[in-house]
C-alpha cells in the first residue's frame, strides 16, 4: 500500500467494512473504561427490572473512545432498535418528527454531535425528553398553530466531544452523564488484540507492543487509532504485525 494511501485522513475501503466488525457489540467486550461500564451495568439492569426505558444518557470525550460503539452496544444490551442521527445534519424540527414518530417503547434515539443542534431543535426535543411529547408547527405565519404529539417512552442518548458547548438545560435533561477517558496502555493492547483476532492477522507480542505505542504516540490512547493501527497494518491482509522498519 503506498505511503500517501496510509497517511490520509479519510476511511478506507478495507477500513469501512471492518469498522463494524470491529466495534464491540456487547458491553462485556467493550475494553476498559470500568467506571462508565459499571454505571451503565446498573443502570441497563434496573431499566429491565423495571421494565422501563433507560434514563436519556450523555456520552462525552474527544472522538475515537467509543462514544458512538456504547450507544450501539446499549441497543444490544437493552435489546431495542436504535435510530441515529447527527446534530449537525438536523436542520429543522421536522426533521426530527417522523424518527421521534417512529420509536417503539425503549427504542433509542442517538444524536452525535449533539452540542451541535440548532437552538429551534433544542428546543422541540425538551418536551420529548421530558413528557415523551413534542409540538407539531402546522402553519407558519401570524397564524401559526403547532399540533402536540404523545411519542412512546424512549431514550435519547446524546454523544458530544465538546461537553462545554452543551447549553445547561440540554445537559440537565441527561440522567446519566458519562465521560469516557483515554486508554492506559495495557487497555490499547488488549484492543490491538482483540481486533487481531477479528481481523485473522498475525499479531506477536512485538507487534501488539508496537502498535499500542503507536496509538499512544498519536497523542490520542483512542480505540480507534489502535483499530486504525491495526487495519493499516494488516493490509495486505497477509503482512503480520511486525515492527515496521524505521522510517526515512
Ligand atoms: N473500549 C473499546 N474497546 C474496543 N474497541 C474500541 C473501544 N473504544 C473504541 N473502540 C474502537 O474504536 C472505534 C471508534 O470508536 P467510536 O465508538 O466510533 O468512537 P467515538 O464515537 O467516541 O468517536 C470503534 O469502531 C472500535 O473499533
Ligand atoms: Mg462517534
Amino acid at each position: 500500500m503506498a505511503r500517501a494511501e496510509i497517511t490520509t485522513p479519510d476511511a478506507l475501503e478495507n477500513e469501512r467494512l471492518t469498522d463494524a466488525a470491529l466495534r464491540p457489540s456487547r458491553l462485556d467486550e467493550f475494553v476498559g473504561q470500568a467506571k462508565v461500564k459499571e454505571s451503565l451495568q446498573i443502570a441497563i439492569d434496573a431499566a429491565k427490572q423495571r421494565k422501563e426505558p433507560l434514563d436519556h444518557a450523555l456520552f462525552f470525550g474527544p472522538p475515537g473512545l467509543g462514544k458512538t460503539t456504547l450507544a450501539l452496544l446499549m441497543a444490544k444490551e437493552l435489546d431495542v432498535n436504535i435510530r441515529t442521527t447527527s446534530g449537525p445534519v438536523l436542520e429543522r424540527p421536522g426533521d426530527l418528527v417522523g424518527m421521534l414518530t417512529g420509536l417503539k417503547p425503549g427504542d433509542i434515539l442517538f444524536i452525535d454531535e449533539v452540542h451541535r443542534l440548532r437552538p429551534a431543535l433544542e428546543e422541540f426535543l425538551y418536551p420529548a425528553m421530558e413528557e415523551f411529547r413534542v409540538d407539531v408547527r402546522i402553519a407558519d405565519g401570524p397564524h401559526a398553530q403547532t399540533l402536540p404529539m404523545q411519542l412512546e417512552r424512549f431514550t435519547l442518548i446524546g454523544a458530544t466531544t465538546r461537553f462545554g458547548l452543551l447549553t445547561p438545560p440540554l445537559r440537565a435533561r441527561f440522567g446519566l452523564v458519562e465521560r469516557l477517558h483515554y486508554y492506559p496502555p495495557d487497555d490499547l493492547v488488549q484492543i490491538i488484540t482483540r481486533s487481531a483476532g477479528i481481523l485473522g492477522v498475525g499479531a506477536d507480542a512485538a507487534g501488539v507492543a508496537t502498535s499500542a505505542a503507536a496509538a499512544a504516540r498519536r497523542a490520542s490512547r483512542t480505540g480507534s487509532s489502535s483499530a486504525c493501527a491495526i487495519t493499516r497494518r494488516s493490509a495486505p491482509a497477509e503482512e503480520s504485525l511486525r515492527p515496521s522498519p524505521p522510517r526515512p
